[in-house]
């Protein structure tokens, strides 16, 4: 269901959180195997005494991810400073490898003290259902968050209306970040918003200049699932890619297949490296002007800023998409049974906080979760984004594990994989049909 703007930031009041640290109630850390599904869930509001490390899991390994979760770290130090903290990060965009060791460690009673996770399906289905996060209503009772996160993003933190997760980050998936000097010296102009028709206009100048127009690095399996994503978001407007999520029958309709077939002809423009390189890769391509444009997510704003390719730069919403905001929101969980209950509930005070979100904002390449901050301080990129959010229709994304299922998801990603391959327009359409059909049915 698209997201009425009114609705996510309904309830966006500019209450500041309370101070980050310990509380000094005397109130004893409770001890349970760690990730045992199904024991007795650590006090949210545990306090007490600070273990001596605390561990986050998460795949924040590439250049932004990295200074933006250092600025996270260095948030929960601030009052915690005799903690150590163990990054077990597991590299790979999008979590594709971060989650399979994840699953492991949960299903063997190994739970890191907090990992990330995308609000909405994933959170749900991967961490909630099975048992493994404990609920923080009084957490988020006791730091004002119902008051300072938009309530979409509240509803999707949540499963029956208890909180499961802290959002971090709120990123714009459907962003067209392309090389502004490529552009300028083969005649190309992009305005603020771009059609379709203008899109492949531009492609068919890049490619007769010899440049790739479309870099991907499809190594990462979220990459061209999210450019097919962005382009049935672009064909078919925010309802309709929405009801897609809720309703199978939708898969059969004339705007699918022209979608599919606009993707069809993206992939025609590919820079030949595309299955060797990661997102970064290809945004890489884009900063160096070897290829003109790359679908992605705000993160990719976070990687040109670590590499200081960030002036070379130019954006605009994926095309067909201005309007529409697809919000890819990360955020960290409080595992049932955490090794450092103390510490974990105090990681996650310090990442909820206002001071927290806007330092990792500008590195990490996101707008701040909460809407009560202070964004004059941002660059051009993050105030344009932050602006569109309060104007814009959000919706959910699949290839970042919020919208559908993930055995959905992971059909779409299998069935693009195949369309890469030998692109058949049916085929394609069918398979992600019957895999929607599937699971409505389970
Ligand atoms: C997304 C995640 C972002 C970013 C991206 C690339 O799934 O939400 O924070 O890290 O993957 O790895």
């Amino acid at each position: 269901m698209a997201t009425n703007r009114r609705t996510l930031l309904k309830g966006a009041a500019a209450l500041a959180a309370l101070p980050i640290g310990l509380k000094t109630s005397a109130a004893a850390a409770q001890s349970t195997p760690a990730g045992t599904p199904g024991a007795t869930p650590t006090g949210p509001m545990v306090v007490g005494t600070p273990e001596a490390s605390l561990e986050v899991f998460s795949w924040w390994t590439s250049g932004g991810e990295a200074a933006g979760l250092d600025k996270l770290f260095a948030a929960f130090s601030a009052g915690s400073p005799s903690v150590s903290i163990v990054n077990a990060a597991v590299a790979g965009g999008g979590g594709s490898n971060a989650k399979t060791a994840l699953q492991t460690r949960l299903q063997g009673g190994q739970a890191p003290d907090s990992w990330q996770s995308h609000l909405g399906k994933e959170l749900q289905s991967l961490y909630v259902s099975p048992g493994y996060c404990a609920p923080m209503t009084d957490l988020y009772a006791e730091q004002g968050w119902n008051s300072v996160f938009p309530q979409g993003v509240l509803d999707q933190s949540s499963v029956d209306g208890v909180p499961y997760v802290v959002p971090v980050g709120n990123h714009r998936g459907n962003v067209l970040f392309y090389n502004k000097a490529l552009m300028e010296s083969n005649g190309i102009t992009i305005g603020d918003t771009l059609t379709l028709d203008d899109f492949f206009t531009a492609c068919d100048t890049l490619k007769a200049a010899g440049v790739p127009a479309v870099a991907l690095g499809d190594r990462d399996s979220f990459a061209a699932p999210q450019l097919f994503e962005n382009t049935l978001l672009g064909v078919l407007g925010p309802d309709a890619y929405s009801a897609l999520w809720n309703d199978p029958t939708q898969w059969s309709s004339d705007g699918v297949t022209q979608a599919i077939e606009a993707f069809a002809k993206m992939l025609g423009y590919l820079n030949p490296d595309h299955a060797a390189l990661t997102w970064d890769g290809a945004a890489d391509l884009v900063a160096a002007g070897t290829a003109g444009f790359t679908s992605m997510g705000d993160w990719a704003y976070g990687q040109f800023v670590s590499k200081g390719t960030e002036a070379s730069i130019g954006w605009v919403t994926h095309p067909g998409t201005a309007g529409s905001f697809v919000t890819v929101i990360d955020g960290f969980t409080l595992p049932v049974g955490a090794p450092d209950p103390v510490n974990a509930a105090n990681w996650l005070r310090a990442a909820g906080s206002a001071q927290a979100q806007t330092a990792f904002a500008p590195f990490k390449g996101c707008i701040p979760a909460r809407t009560d901050v202070d964004a004059s301080s941002f660059n051009d990129y993050l105030k344009w984004s932050a602006a569109d959010f309060t104007t814009a229709t959000a919706v959910p994304s699949n290839a970042h594990g919020s919208a559908a299922a993930p055995q959905v998801q992971q059909a779409i990603f299998d069935a693009t994989i195949a369309f890469i391959v030998a692109p058949d327009v049916e085929t394609y359409r069918a398979t992600i049909q019957q895999a929607a059909q599937d699971d409505a049915a389970s």
